[in-house]
């Protein structure tokens, strides 16, 4: 069979096409790095160019963290699909095929937990837009949903790997954010459908 190395291969692989970054290309033909937050995610893409370029971006990066973890889990059981499509999230954040700088990991996260707790998904998408309608931050409801991750898997699912896995995802999306929060305390952070949303 394939080795747990050979999944984080092939998650890592995922992670590293840039949807968010291509469909700013495409769909606005511009670099989203350059723009708003300067973010490669879904949330600023939607901030920048609107609605329908936020949803596609949202969709391909949710999807290189769904499929990892569902052919890991097809193949070789549970463990290999949160093995890769954790490596899914680091590629993300850290793609080779963006010299490293990539996003914040929150729309891949939520495909790797679609793909492994579908009802840990639905409880944390809810709350996630329960959290963004009340505050109008998205990156507050992004670091509550990394937090509660971990805590769901640990009071419902066994396996130490899993419970590993979903450690290391929240921690990662908590660090990714480090600039949002520092904006958070300052009061600086930008607000979802504010017009003042430049970096
Ligand atoms: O999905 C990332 C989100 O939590 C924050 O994104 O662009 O507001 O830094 P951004």
């Amino acid at each position: 069979g394939i080795s747990l190395a050979g999944f984080a291969l092939l998650g890592y692989a995922f992670g590293c096409i840039p949807c968010s970054y291509l469909a700013s290309r495409m769909l606005g033909q511009i670099d989203i790095r350059n723009y708003g937050s300067g973010n490669t995610g879904a949330t600023n893409v939607y901030r920048v160019l609107g609605k329908k370029a936020g949803i596609i971006a949202f969709i391909g990066d949710f999807l290189k963290g769904l499929l990892p973890a569902l052919i890991g889990n097809a193949i070789a059981g549970q463990e290999a699909g949160a093995i890769a499509a954790l490596f899914a999230v680091i590629g993300h954040c850290y793609p080779v095929t963006l010299k490293f700088r990539g996003g914040k990991g929150v729309a891949t996260s939520a495909g790797m937990i679609f793909g492994t707790a579908p009802l840990i998904g639905v409880i944390l998408i809810v709350l996630q837009f329960a959290i963004l309608f009340v505050t109008k931050y998205m990156s507050l409801a992004s670091i509550i949903s990394a937090v509660l991750f971990p805590i769901l898997v640990y009071f419902s699912d066994p396996s130490p790997v899993y419970q590993i896995a979903s450690i290391l995802m929240g921690l990662l999306v908590i660090f990714r954010h480090h600039s949002n929060i520092r904006k958070l305390l300052k009061g600086e952070e930008s607000k979802m459908g504010s017009k003042k949303n430049k970096a």
